[in-house]
């Protein structure tokens, strides 16, 4: 049975158990909605440690002024379930008002990663997800804390992060679980209608695209920009945020 845990004063106490026992402890923090993708991360956390924590928690501090938190879909009820069913041991799930008490006033931010990318059309994004990832490591303290490589700048954020502020957990990365048609899974899939769902799919061809035309030789960048922004812009009503070709540590 999955034990629900919702106090940050709870979770320290397991985590504290933890540590006495020398057990490890592998972390998937989550917004919750979940599907086969937070799941292989729960797998993975199940397969290599002698305790498993899922939190999840709609972080508010990481949507921005125009995005969807009061409709992000929530569904602690089936989580719960889905936790139960991979063994994990515990699932935090705690209040907002127990991870930002009044006064709160301290924040997590970076010079350079989160200026890229997803962070340039999401202000204040990142800064957010590093703040409650930090946040969360502190209370749960793993020894292995997992995220998907379907957010890649997440991973790379917050790797840097653990690195500068020489956190003691490991960072690990873990593949994008994707539907047949090649869709990443997302729990923002759900508020997709089923046209928008099948245009969806031209966010993975275009990664395919670009991979072939490299395969194949073409190593010039513009080139193959324009070939993606062609595929991509077929769909009607699509408006692209970027295309970018990076260095995958730095982004730049
Ligand atoms: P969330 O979007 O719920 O994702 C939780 C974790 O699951 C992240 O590490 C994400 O990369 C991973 N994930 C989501 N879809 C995946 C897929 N299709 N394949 C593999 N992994 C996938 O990311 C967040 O929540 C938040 O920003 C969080 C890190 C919890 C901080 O609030």
């Amino acid at each position: 049975m999955t034990r629900l845990i919702s106090t940050l004063k709870d979770m320290a106490a397991f985590a504290l158990e933890c540590e006495r026992d020398g057990l490890s402890v592998g972390f998937v923090p989550t917004m919750g909605a979940l599907h086969e993708g937070h799941i292989s991360l729960i797998r993975k956390a199940r397969a290599e440690n002698a305790r498993v924590v899922v939190s999840i928690f709609v972080n508010p501090i990481q949507f921005c002024a125009r995005e969807d938190f009061s409709e992000y879909p929530r569904n602690l009820d089936g989580d719960m379930k889905l936790c139960s069913m991979e063994k994990a041991d515990i699932v935090f799930a705690p209040s907002i008002a127990e991870m930002y008490p009044r006064g709160f006033e301290t924040y997590i931010d970076q010079e350079e990663l989160p200026n890229r990318m997803c962070g340039l059309v999401r202000p204040g994004h990142f800064r957010g997800v590093m703040t409650v990832v930090a946040k969360l490591l502190n209370i749960v303290r793993p020894t292995v804390a997992y995220f998907g490589q379907k957010d890649y700048q997440q991973c790379a954020v917050v790797k840097r992060m653990a690195q500068d502020l020489s956190m003691n957990v490991q960072v690990s990365v873990e593949p994008t679980v994707r539907a047949q048609d090649g869709l990443a899974l997302s729990s923002r899939n759900q508020r997709l209608g089923p046209r928008q769902r099948r245009d969806a799919v031209c966010l993975h061809k275009s990664l395919q695209l670009a991979a072939e035309l490299v395969r194949a030789g073409k190593t010039s960048v513009s080139f193959v920009v324009r070939k993606m922004r062609t595929l991509l812009l077929a769909v009607r009503g699509l408006k692209i945020d970027y295309i970018v070709f990076a260095n995958p540590g730095t982004l730049v």
